[in-house]
């Protein structure tokens, strides 16, 4: 090669090498576009799409920014139950869950309330009160709660994971040992003295689709709609593993049993992990998106079901803490990136 063109090659590297600093407007990458909003979507099939969130992260700009523009309806994770409120007896502090409260009516937002009545997260003062003050508290507890939030919530877990996993009896907590088993019809006529509005939830786990303790659920709920007990609704939690989800024919008959008793039906607290299956690989993240798609389109399906809620949306806050390997459950990463989860929902939301 003549020594000028070698040059004239030269320079061009050099030229194309040299740092222009910023960037011009031709060479910017494109614009990052953002997914349709899975609140759309939802709307769009009759249906609220909710997560639990933390007050804490609410002023996190990535975690507000996708929790505002995705999701209308909210859970809090944790600042709602007696413990956060009444950590000292009588002496109530709302401020977490006013906070989120606060936080979804600025933004058009419907909330969840949880839990009123729950074997955890109960205040260690609770723990030793003799049977009487036990039945004096839980009522002033759950009479308070639901009247602070009345007319700022749109339903309430009641009760929460009252059946046991064993035999799918009524699980041996500290309510059922000192009140007897009336303490769950006490609690829901309570509720809706303090806040006739509110869409009164039995909310538990493990029995989405149809076996021994969502046989259980259905006939607790069924009992309690016999008493006269106003009950509106079953929450199914939905906390599952996409090795092994409940087959979504199976989901979608306990529905509808429970539809048939004139009950609403929501998925409450979704999350679908992928640890056993080895951690998420780009085929776990695609088995995840599929289980997601299956299961959510069971609700959208379903004219009882009116909600979905994931329990939480990305993998940087989740409560799992992973046993096997990394469980990524939720529908953003760590980076608050879209995962193949999210379009998952977003299709099963269309209707795709
Ligand atoms: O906020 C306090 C912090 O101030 C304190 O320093 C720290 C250490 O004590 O605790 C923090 O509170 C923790 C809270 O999560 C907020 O992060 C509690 O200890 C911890 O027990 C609590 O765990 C929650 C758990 O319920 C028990 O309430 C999880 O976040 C929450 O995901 C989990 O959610 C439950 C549902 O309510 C019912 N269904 C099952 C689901 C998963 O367990």
């Amino acid at each position: 090669m003549r020594r000028a063109s070698v040059a004239a090659v030269l320079l061009l590297v050099v030229a194309c090498g040299h740092d222009r600093g910023p960037t011009s407007p031709t060479t910017n990458p494109p614009p990052v576009t953002e997914p349709d909003p899975l609140r759309a979507a939802a709307g769009a099939a009759g249906k609220l799409v909710g997560t639990a969130v933390q007050s804490s992260l609410l002023n996190d700009p990535r975690y507000g920014g996708v929790f505002a523009r995705h999701f209308d309806f909210v859970t809090a994770e944790y600042e709602m139950k007696w413990d956060p409120i009444e950590r000292t007896r009588g002496a109530e502090d709302f401020s977490g869950g006013d906070a989120i409260v606060a936080y979804a009516a600025a933004r058009g937002m419907q909330v969840k309330g949880h839990a009123l009545v729950w074997h955890q997260a109960v205040p260690s003062w609770v723990n030793g009160l003799p049977a009487a003050d036990l039945r004096t508290e839980l009522d002033r507890h759950i009479r308070s709660v639901a009247s602070h939030y009345r007319g700022r919530v749109l339903a309430w877990d009641v009760v929460n994971e009252a059946i046991d996993d064993n035999g799918f009896g009524l699980r041996d907590s500290i309510f059922r040992q000192k009140l007897g088993d009336r303490y769950i019809a006490d609690a829901f006529r309570s509720a809706r003295e303090a806040d006739p509005q509110a869409l009164l939830f039995y909310n538990d786990y493990s029995g989405e689709g149809l076996g021994g303790k969502s046989d259980a659920i259905y006939e607790l709920v069924r009992s309690l709609l016999a008493q006269g007990v106003p009950i509106d609704g079953v929450g199914l939690q939905m906390h599952v593993r996409a090795g092994a989800p409940p087959p979504e024919s199976s989901v979608a008959a306990n529905m509808r049993r429970l539809a048939a008793l004139g009950l609403r039906v929501n998925i409450s607290e979704m999350d679908v992990r992928v640890g056993d299956l080895g951690g998420a690989t780009p085929a776990n993240l695609e088995r995840q998106r599929s289980v997601y798609r299956s299961l959510v389109g069971v609700c959208v399906a379903e004219p009882a079901c009116h909600a979905v809620t994931f329990w939480g949306f990305t993998d940087a806050h989740t409560w799992i803490t992973s046993t096997f390997g990394p469980d990524a459950p939720l529908l953003f990463d760590a980076q608050y990136a879209p995962k193949p989860a999210f379009f998952g929902v977003l299709d099963a939301l269309a209707r795709r």
